[in-house]
């Protein structure tokens, strides 16, 4: 079983990801700065820090790991329009302190969270990995950098480098202890299920999209089956593999009307409605093709979209949900 630090591991992905790590038999600390963690969400070790504190990082890699699961990121795409220098800063910054601190102290295994948005609007749909990448937006700019620069430094570091794309990462722990809480909240299904709750209506972003029923298409992936594939892509770098790329998705796409719909059928409670224009820079489909995800690492998302919004919905009506 591996030495593992988590960057990230108070977040919504890391901390299902540290869990699972940890339930998997791996010595996992989590290093987190809490601006978008949070501190109860970690049941292990805990370093509070920020990335581009490289002392503070120095101190911890300097135990000794085996490898770096990578999740510490600004990740909300409309936030990284407002401020591109600050999405750079972090995400790309950020890295290049943990790649150069990692070599120092010879960590040379890392599974780094990337994104469907490196695609941009892309030219085909499902969405394989031979896709160019061509981002639209700040966030997506910063993780299409940061994947140059691992393809660079991977040769040069002598390192393992695994980039894993999800598509929507959705739902909560099957227990209702983990979830997402974003303040403020933006995504789809934790806005709708609190539309279901509070019966206050929220706006669905364009209904003339290029899709069946107008609405855009999305990919929700269950963040516990992210959760699988970043332990399988990590043992198997840790097997020696060199490691590489593979979207995670579903390959099942849900326009915003299936997922509200779904919510109504899976908490009882009506999802009221604004129909409101697009959302600037908001591509109308993205599914994932995970075949090579399976081929390699025999990865395959097993929870659906009914199970995504029920553990949502019991993570929504957890008493953690919500806190700071
Ligand atoms: N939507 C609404 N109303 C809302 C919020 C969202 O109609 O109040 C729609 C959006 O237009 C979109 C869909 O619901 O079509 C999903 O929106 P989210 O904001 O939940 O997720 P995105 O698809 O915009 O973003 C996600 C991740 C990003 C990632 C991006 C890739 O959150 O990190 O996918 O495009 F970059």
């Amino acid at each position: 079983m591996a030495k593992l630090l988590i960057t990230g591991g108070a977040g919504y992905v890391g901390a299902v990801c540290a869990r699972a790590a940890r339930q998997a038999g791996h010595d996992v600390v989590v290093f987190d700065s809490l601006a978008g963690g949070h501190r109860e969400a970690v049941s292990g070790e805990l370093v509070v820090g920020d990335l581009r504190d490289r002392p503070a990082l120095d101190a911890v890699l300097a135990r000794g790991f085996d490898a770096v699961l990578h999740f510490a990121a600004r990740m909300s795409v409309g936030e990284s329009n407002e401020d591109p220098v600050g999405y750079f800063d972090v995400n790309v910054g950020g890295t290049l302190t943990l790649l150069e601190v990692m070599r120092a102290h010879g960590c040379k295994v890392l599974v780094f969270s990337s994104t469907c948005a490196i695609y941009g609007r892309p030219a085909r749909v499902p969405l394989d990995e031979d896709l160019p990448h061509a981002p639209i937006s700040p966030y997506g700019e910063t993780k299409a950098v940061v994947e140059r620069i691992l393809a660079l430094a991977r040769p040069a570091n002598d390192m393992r480098v695994t980039c894993l794309r999800y598509f929507n990462a959705a739902g909560a722990a099957s227990d209702g202890s983990l979830g997402e809480s974003h303040f403020p909240e933006t995504h789809l299904i934790p806005l709708a299920l609190e539309a279901a709750a509070t019966g206050r209506p929220m706006t669905v972003f364009g209904t003339e999209h290029p899709t069946p029923d107008g609405t855009c298409v999305r990919d929700y992936v269950h963040v516990e089956d992210l959760a699988d594939a970043h332990l399988r892509a990590l043992d198997r770098m840790l097997a020696g593999h060199p490691g590489g790329a593979w979207n995670l998705g579903t390959a099942h796409g849900a326009s915003v009307f299936e997922v509200m719909d779904t919510i109504e059928r899976v908490t009882g409670h009506r999802v009221a409605r604004t129909l409101g224009p697009a959302r600037d820079g908001d591509p109308p489909m993205l599914v994932a093709n995970a075949s090579r995800a399976y081929a390699d690492l025999g990865w395959r998302a097993t929870r659906n979209l009914e199970t995504v919004i029920r553990d949502a919905w019991g993570w929504y009506q957890s008493p953690r949900y919500g806190k700071r």
